[in-house]
């Protein structure tokens, strides 16, 4: 037998509608705040992601599926969704033609990282990217999205938020950064020992306790910002707090990915083990003129959904049902309800049993397949115009008129 490739999941039956679901919900979301579709490919060229994401990155050092096609090509599958998306936005000369441009997108990434729980080799992520907006108040308006999806599924998370500062500040805070901890070098881990001289500051979310007790006392970028940037962070949490949306500043939130300056984000649960960050992002103002575009501020985020419906899964109040499924209890009356089915899918999610059988078989069957209604017909109803009705999320049940049946679902 073929199994699916370790760290690889389907998605089928339920997962496939919390999917649904969180997608959704997200999409609903994001609209309302003038995102559009887009799709890049899935398939790119590996310089791609090293130029972004960076050579210096766990992802580009370690995890990225990453060969050569029968032409001759070095391709990589996407490791995350951004520098697919701006390089779209070059190639299509919308940095040339300025304005502002939103996009969401959803779907598979790969990273060859260890699987563990919350932590996949194929996964989905749901993200947006914004070009052409400088001002600080889109990093807050991305921040409230995010956090007004994850009000409407119902979890709960920490928000941390930190400053990268710009290429006039954060060179010099390197600087300060690599002096600090060159005094205590012989106790840095191997991989904080490489990004000393690639990315120091990655140093700073190291997980080793050894590294973390060498920065005790290190210099923090807050308090090191020029004053744009210091300006920028201080407004952003202003409007932040005028949204009722609390947040931790993190000083030592630097982010796995290269690209980021200014406004770096996290959304972080308590309920999914180590693998807690449920969804990042901040401002990216420089990818652009790496990718060899004209210079263009962006931010963005991408939330990762495997994580989302893990925590989803772990709520039994959730309603994640949706849908009706409709049967009968006898033959003669599947013409009855097939012309029910019809009326209703012009507005529902409808699936129809041809099966006449017993009402507990059929009961068992829409609850397994997570239907949130449940409509059954049998010859006493019939007789009175009525059809039986159950909510398998509420419970409630009643008979129901056919002839109003849409005004009372
Ligand atoms: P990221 O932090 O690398 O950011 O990924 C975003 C989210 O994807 C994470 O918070 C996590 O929930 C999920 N994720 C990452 N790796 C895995 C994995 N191996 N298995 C399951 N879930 C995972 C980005 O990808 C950036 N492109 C976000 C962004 C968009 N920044 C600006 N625009």
């Amino acid at each position: 037998m073929i199994n699916a490739l370790r760290g690889m999941k389907d998605l089928l039956e339920n997962d496939g509608k919390l999917y649904k679901f969180i997608i959704d919900t997200c999409e609903a979301v994001v609209k309302n705040y003038g995102y559009e579709f887009c799709e890049t490919p899935k398939l790119e060229e590996t310089a791609l992601f090293k130029r972004s994401v960076g050579q210096s990155s766990d992802i580009v050092g370690k995890e990225m599926y990453q060969f050569i096609d029968k032409g001759g090509n070095d391709v990589c599958l996407r490791p995350e969704g951004t520098a697919g998306v701006v390089r779209a936005f070059i190639e299509n000369k919308f940095d040339r033609a300025g304005g502002v441009k939103r996009y969401f997108y959803h779907g598979s990434m790969f990273r060859y990282e260890r699987p563990q729980r919350g932590r996949l080799r194929e996964f989905h992520q749901f993200g947006v990217e914004c070009f052409g907006e400088s001002s600080v108040y889109e990093d807050a308006s991305v921040i409230l999205m995010l956090n007004e999806i994850l009000n409407r599924l119902k979890i709960k998370t920490t928000l941390k938020i930190n400053s990268l500062g710009d290429s006039q500040c954060m060179p010099a805070y390197k600087e300060k950064l690599v002096k600090f901890v060159e005094n205590n070098k012989e106790n840095l881990c191997d991989d904080c020992l490489r990004r000393l001289d690639t990315n120091p500051i990655r140093i700073l979310d190291c997980k080793s306790q050894s590294c973390q007790n060498i920065l005790k006392d290190a210099p923090l970028i807050t308090q090191n910002l020029n004053q744009i940037c210091n300006d920028d962070f201080n407004k952003l949490q202003e409007i932040l707090k005028a949204n009722g949306v609390e947040f931790q500043i993190d000083p030592k939130l630097v982010r796995g990915l290269d690209y980021y300056c200014k406004t770096a984000f996290e959304f972080i649960s308590d309920d999914i083990g180590s693998q807690s960050a449920v969804a990042g992002g901040g401002r990216y103002d420089k990818l652009c003129e790496y990718l060899d575009g004209k210079p263009t501020p962006a931010v963005g985020w991408a939330m990762g959904i495997e994580r989302i419906m893990e925590i989803l899964k772990q709520k039994e109040s959730q309603n994640t049902r949706q849908g009706i499924y409709i049967c009968a209890l006898n033959p003669n009356l599947i013409d009855e309800i097939y012309k029910i089915a019809q009326t209703l899918r012009k507005r529902y999610i409808t699936e129809i049993s041809y099966e006449a059988k017993s009402p507990n078989k059929h009961l068992n069957i829409a609850d397994k397949k997570g239907f949130e209604i449940f409509l059954c017909l049998g010859d006493d109803e019939f007789s009175q115009g009525q059809i039986w009705y159950k909510n398998l999320q509420t419970k409630d049940e009643k008979r129901i008129s056919i002839a109003n049946l849409e005004g009372e679902i």
